[in-house]
């Protein structure tokens, strides 16, 4: 079974406030970036890796990847103006015999072999797609404005994470049928089963400049 991972780097993270793409900003020593590229990259799981970098960050990616040694890369492809169109033109360098695609946020660093482990597992169970979440300790309300409509109930929510893994059929599917920012969300709307699983807490994802330096603390 091929397994490819898309790694979705394109992002701006205007709210890190940074002079530079997100993944290009600096965790310890490296690019945001390098963490789960060097993660992806050693995994027992994966074939081979597709980054979708910022536009007119490609060749500093690859060059990152060769200072890592990440010789599972394939191809750095420059990103477009939302995630799921960065996620379809990485999609595009994924040959057509890869069985599995697995979508990463690179804004999410400590992706690890478990959570890779589980997302994968159910696609030979009869899943299209399998996302790992984390229940919501918040309660959560639907709001118009600064008027709260509904109050949801807690117990059906959870929140969702990457990595995310998909059969690559269904995925192609899905995103030549689809616009929408989620990948799962895609292929639920193209009628695909979606499994949750159990996400991380140490998947949290990069946004603003106090996750960066909580980031920077687990390193
Ligand atoms: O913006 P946000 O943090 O939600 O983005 C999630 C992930 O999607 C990030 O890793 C980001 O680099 C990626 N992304 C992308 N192309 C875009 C926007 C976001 O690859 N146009």
């Amino acid at each position: 079974m091929s397994v490819w991972a898309i790694l979705a780097a394109a992002g701006s993270g205007e709210r890190l406030g940074a002079d530079r793409p997100k993944a290009f900003v600096r965790l310890g020593e490296l690019p945001l970036l390098a963490e789960s590229l060097r993660r992806l990259d050693e995994s027992e799981w994966i074939d081979a890796v597709v980054v979708a970098a910022p536009p007119g960050w490609e060749e500093p990616s690859v060059l990152l990847a060769e200072e890592l040694g990440a010789g599972t890369v394939s191809a750095v492809v420059a990103g477009g103006a939302t995630r799921a169109e960065s996620v379809r033109l990485a999609l595009a360098d994924v040959p057509a015999d890869a069985v599995v695609v697995l979508v990463h946020d690179a804004a999410r660093p400590f992706v690890d072999e478990a959570v890779i482990e589980r997302v994968l597992a159910p696609l030979s169970e009869g899943w299209d797609g399998v996302v790992p979440a984390l229940p919501v300790s918040d309660t959560i309300k639907r709001v118009e404005g600064d008027r709260v409509v509904e109050t949801l109930e807690r117990d059906s929510l959870v929140a969702v994470q990457t990595p995310q893994a998909f059969l690559a059929d269904v995925l192609r599917a899905a995103i030549a049928a689809g616009e929408g920012s989620d990948c799962a969300s895609l292929v639920e709307a193209h009628g695909g089963r979606v499994r949750v699983v159990p996400g991380d807490p140490r998947l949290l994802k990069v946004t603003t400049p106090e996750d960066l330096e909580l980031a920077a603390s687990w390193l």
